[in-house]
């Protein structure tokens, strides 16, 4: 699907922020291996949710799903059955990531699959510590889907240390060591979200400037029942759009702000942002707000090492807001971002320079000479299939001086359905 993306002479009004996909990955797997029937509602449409909810549908998890509500009768750690064939986690990392280590947890013979992009992304780190584990996989030149699990022996509890920031190799490790009856130690340098140790109460401690977390058959899976809120990586864009256009003022409703997710926002903050959070509450466990953002000017700014596993998502419409920063800004650190649905450094920077931005591309990341209150100018694009690139790409276009053509727009869908009609609602 192509999208023609004319300027917006305002952007004003409120929106709905759709559900977090994070945590409704995570509500529906651990909800599937309780012993309790989980109720979950504002569960999103968004694909990548889904793709999870029908994994666990073939692994013989009951559930009953009716538009945003999700009745998941949980089966127990003992209870999924293998699926009689390939279980297709569609465009969703999160869900391949944690699932497979589910799975080897679990003992159970699987194979899984993706879409073309999913398939071109690395497993090897998370086939590295499921082998140290004892588990017994195979995957496509030893590193890309489909990874295919056999059915192993009780993993061995290991004590690793994540070579990478990444709160899915984590988790994948951390739900592995849930069905042993040993200690399984994971520990992390720079902290990565924390949905997974916070939604199955792990044990968490923090020893100098590492984190530990732990995890084994004797930790209980809690409950799932909750209402899921919103997705702080969706509400992103328009934190973003209301900041760069020159005449925004728009309030978000219902985002989660949980701190392992929001650098984004002390970014912004740091460059200037007119941004207030209003009526902050608790969903489940989880923080939410209300968010407003108005038109400003912003100043450039650099992002600390430390605020990229916690941006990691943000960083390209960041890239956008540091486009219209008075001076030169700097994302630097960040060359995981070259390992996401697409390779988003050079992605972003490909649009941003056809947009006439002077941007520089580094193996980790960008450096970009921000003009104040710009427009850019008129673009073509693809999203190369990737959601965030889809809907950066399309805020510039709204704060551009000509209509922007954007190719494979329907991207926006893994994670954002309504993100095309809620532009319209707000310009
Ligand atoms: C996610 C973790 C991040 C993020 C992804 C969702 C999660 O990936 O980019 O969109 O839900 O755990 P990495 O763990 O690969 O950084």
């Amino acid at each position: 699907m192509q999208k023609n993306v004319e300027p917006a002479s305002q952007l004003k009004g409120e929106l709905i922020i759709p559900p977090d996909k994070s945590i409704a990955h995570r509500a529906a797997m651990f909800s599937s291996i309780s012993d309790h029937t989980c109720l979950i509602s504002n569960f999103p449409s968004a694909r990548d949710p889904r793709s999870t909810l029908s994994c666990m549908h073939q692994l013989g998890v009951p559930m009953t799903v009716e538009q945003d509500k999700v009745e998941i009768i949980g089966v127990g750690r003992d209870g999924l059955k293998a699926p009689s064939s390939p279980l297709d986690c569609g465009n969703s990392g999160t869900t391949y990531r944690l699932l497979t280590g589910i799975l080897a947890g679990a003992g159970i013979s699987a194979e899984l699959i993706g879409d073309a992009s999913l398939s071109r992304r690395t497993m090897k780190r998370i086939i590295e510590p499921l082998r140290k584990m004892g588990a017994a996989l195979s995957a496509r030149d030893d590193a890309f889907p489909p990874v295919k699990i056999e059915k192993s022996m009780p993993l061995i509890p290991i004590r690793y240390e994540l070579p990478v920031a990444s709160a899915q190799v984590k988790s994948c490790v951390l739900l592995a060591g849930l069905f042993g009856e040993d200690r399984t130690e994971v520990i992390e340098r720079i902290p990565s979200r924390d949905h997974t140790e916070k939604m199955l109460g792990l044990e968490v401690k923090q020893r100098g400037d590492k984190r530990h977390i732990y995890a084994s058959l004797k930790d209980e899976v809690p409950s799932q029942s909750m209402r899921i809120p919103g997705d702080f990586s969706s509400a992103a864009f328009w934190l973003v759009a209301g900041c760069i256009h020159t005449d925004a003022e728009l309030t978000l409703r219902g985002v989660g702000i949980n701190p392992s997710r929001t650098a984004l926002l002390d970014i912004l903050k740091r460059m200037g942002a007119d941004i207030r959070l209003i009526d902050e509450r608790s969903e489940g466990k989880e923080p939410v707000a209300d968010i407003q953002v108005q038109t400003t000017n912003l100043i450039p700014t650099e992002v600390f090492a430390t605020e990229i596993p916690n941006a990691i998502d943000e960083l390209p419409i960041l890239a956008v807001a540091m486009a219209c920063a008075d001076g030169k800004s700097a994302i630097r650190n960040a060359s995981e971002l070259r390992h996401k649905e697409t390779d988003r450094i050079s992605a972003i920077s490909k649009i941003l320079r056809d947009a006439g931005v002077d941007i520089q591309e580094f193996e980790d990341g960008l450096e970009i000479q921000g003009e104040p209150g710009r427009s850019f100018s008129r673009f073509e694009c693809t999203s190369e299939d990737d959601h965030r690139i889809a809907m950066a790409a399309a805020v510039a276009g709204l704060c551009s001086d000509g209509d922007c053509i954007i190719d494979q727009a329907e991207a926006a869908a893994v994670s954002y359905p309504d993100f095309w009609s809620d532009i319209e609602r707000v310009r």
